[in-house]
C-alpha cells in the first residue's frame, strides 16, 4: 500500500472511532417518542402536581437526588451528565425550548414510566421514583427552558 493510501486508510479509521466516541447525539428530540396508539391517552394525562415554587424546589432536590436525572441529563439540564455522555443516543437536553413547546407532560410522564425503547432511558417509575415524584420532577425539567 502507498504511503498516501496508508495514511487515508489511519485517517479514515480515526474518524470512525471519533465518531463513537464522541459523536453521540440526540435522536431527533422534535419527533414524538410515545407509541402513536398510546398518543392521546397521554397526552390527556395531566399534571395533578401544581408548578408552584416550592413542588418546582422539590422537583430539583428529586432530579439531583432520589430520582438520579442528573447523571445523564446533566445537572444544568443541557444532556452532558457524567453517565450521559457515553450514551448514543445522547440524553435529552432540556435546555432546548423547542422540544418543551413540542411535548405535553403527559407525554415526558409516559417516558419516565415505560423508558425510551432501544435508548438510555428506561422506566423511572415506580422503580426508582413514584408517579407523584415524576410529575414533580417534570415541573423542574420544564425550568430549564430560559427563552421562548
Ligand atoms: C441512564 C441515563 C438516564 C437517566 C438516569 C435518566 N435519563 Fe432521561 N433520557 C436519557 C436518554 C438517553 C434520553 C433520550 C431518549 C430518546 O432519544 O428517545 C432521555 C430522555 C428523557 C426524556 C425525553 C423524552 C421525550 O419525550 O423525548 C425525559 C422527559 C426524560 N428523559 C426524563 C428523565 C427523568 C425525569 C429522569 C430522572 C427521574 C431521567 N430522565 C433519567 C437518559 C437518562
Amino acid at each position: 500500500m502507498g504511503y498516501f493510501a496508508k495514511f487515508l486508510g489511519i485517517s479514515a479509521a480515526l474518524l470512525m472511532l471519533s465518531a463513537t466516541v464522541v459523536g453521540a447525539e440526540e435522536k431527533d428530540p422534535l419527533k414524538a417518542r410515545v407509541p402513536a396508539d398510546q398518543m392521546s391517552d397521554a397526552k390527556a394525562n395531566k399534571n395533578p402536581v401544581a408548578a408552584t415554587p416550592e413542588n418546582i424546589a422539590k422537583g430539583k432536590a428529586l432530579y439531583e437526588g432520589k430520582g438520579t436525572c442528573f447523571n445523564c441529563h446533566g445537572k444544568n439540564g443541557d444532556g452532558q451528565g457524567e453517565a450521559g455522555k457515553v450514551l448514543n443516543p445522547s440524553p435529552r437536553d432540556f435546555t432546548n425550548c423547542k422540544f418543551h413547546k413540542k411535548r405535553k407532560d403527559g407525554e415526558l410522564f409516559w417516558i419516565i414510566k415505560n423508558g425510551s425503547v432501544g435508548t438510555g432511558m428506561i422506566s423511572l417509575t415506580p422503580a426508582i421514583i413514584s408517579e407523584e415524584e415524576a410529575w414533580t420532577i417534570i415541573n423542574y425539567e420544564r425550568t430549564f427552558c430560559k427563552g421562548e
